[in-house]
């Protein structure tokens, strides 16, 4: 796979960024403030613009980049923000698997979502332990780690917060937050399972990325789409991935 560099998002991107279904703002906000003033009939008020609830999507050195690329699109055009946190091994496998530009100190996001998408995202690289997600008083509905390495796993099932990320998703369990991790690695030890046995004790929900064929997929885009629906649907963020079984009166 080539690795363009470009301000422009890869054709790899792109080709996943078709139509996540749900409907897409028309075009990018001149701002991401929140709130703003407004003049009615003169007078001047302050008209509170709706706060778009916040997601963490977390991303790690796992293979399946393009889940958390597609993710991210679908989270977005759903009407959230979110608050992106990615490992170094992350960014690395990124840019193997989908042409993340720039450098892994400073990836190079336009490479794989649309300026419209970006204008609701914010980034922090893992290594960066002070940034709101750090803390239970930051304003967050809920955390995915998409994909989930099993080092991550480790860590989060060991009570480890090395980075934000991991902290991130350490405060989304202290605070009782949904916490969603898809790992992804194959075969697996008995250590992955206990991990995950732990974590999900510890209230997480688990869900290895293992797409389904029952929708008949077409394409690998279709295999993405299958994944990342369940992780929406787990989230009760609203989506119309073409993902549903049709049942067996297929003509
Ligand atoms: C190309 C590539 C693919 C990888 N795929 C996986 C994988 O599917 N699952 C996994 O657990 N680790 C995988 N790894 C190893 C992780 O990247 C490695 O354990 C790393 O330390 C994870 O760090 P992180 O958890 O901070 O992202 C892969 C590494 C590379 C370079």
């Amino acid at each position: 796979m080539s690795k363009p560099n470009s301000r422009r998002p890869t054709r790899a991107a792109k080709k996943l960024s078709q139509n996540c279904g749900t409907a897409a703002p028309g075009r990018a906000p001149k701002s991401t403030v929140e709130g703003g003033c407004a003049t009615n009939k003169g007078r001047s008020e302050i008209v509170p613009k709706p706060r778009r609830p916040t997601l963490v999507v977390g991303i790690t050195g796992a293979s399946g980049a393009p889940y958390a690329v597609r993710l991210v699109e679908c989270v977005v055009r759903a009407g959230r923000r979110v608050h992106l946190i990615i490992s170094l091994a992350g960014r690395l496998v990124l840019a193997d698997e989908m042409g993340l530009g720039g450098s892994a100190a400073r990836p190079d996001l336009s490479s794989l979502w649309p300026r419209e998408v970006l204008a609701h995202v914010t980034y922090t690289p893992a290594e960066t332990l002070s940034a709101p997600p750090a803390s239970g008083t930051f304003d967050a509905q809920a955390m995915v780690i998409l994909p989930c390495s099993m080092n991550t796993l480790a860590a989060l099932a060991g009570g480890l917060a090395s980075n934000l990320l991991q902290r991130a998703a350490y405060v989304a369990l202290k605070e009782g937050r949904p916490l969603v991790v898809v790992p992804r690695e194959m075969p697996l030890t008995t250590i992955d399972f206990q991990n995950m046995a732990r974590l999900a004790a510890a209230g997480a929900v688990v869900m290895p990325a293992m797409p389904g064929f029952y929708h008949h997929p077409q394409s690998v885009a279709d295999l993405v789409d299958f994944v990342v629906a369940k992780v929406l649907a787990r989230l009760g963020i609203p989506h119309d991935l073409a993902v549903q079984w049709p049942g067996a009166e297929r003509p």
